[in-house]
């Protein structure tokens, strides 16, 4: 599947980059696997919440828009061949981290 993802922030030329990302046929993939797939294997700068929080739907730290909405990459399966993945709110730190 392609991973279209938010880079940058408010005040440094934001974009968009692409990422081809193996899908599992199980169902069984998030979001989040989506995010340390591309972190581990294709781009080491990528900036989101992950291993110092819950990955249980329950912190609710790493909520991301995944085309236009708002959902716990955690908990977010993926079943689609493209999505784009987004920060949650205007108030960017970097890529998906926001305040
Ligand atoms: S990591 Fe805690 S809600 Fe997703």
């Amino acid at each position: 599947m392609k991973a279209k993802v938010f880079r940058g922030d408010s005040l440094a030329d934001p974009r968009y980059d692409v990422y081809d990302v193996p899908l599992p046929s199980d169902g069984t993939c998030t979001v989040m696997d989506v995010l340390e797939y591309i972190y581990d294997n294709l781009d080491g700068t990528l900036s989101f919440y992950t291993h110092s929080v819950c990955n249980q739907g329950i912190c609710g730290r790493c909520g991301v828009k995944t085309n236009g909405k708002v959902a716990l990459a955690c908990m977010r399966t993926v079943t689609e061949e493209e999505i784009t993945i987004e920060p949650k709110n205007d108030k960017i730190v970097k890529d998906l981290v926001t305040l």
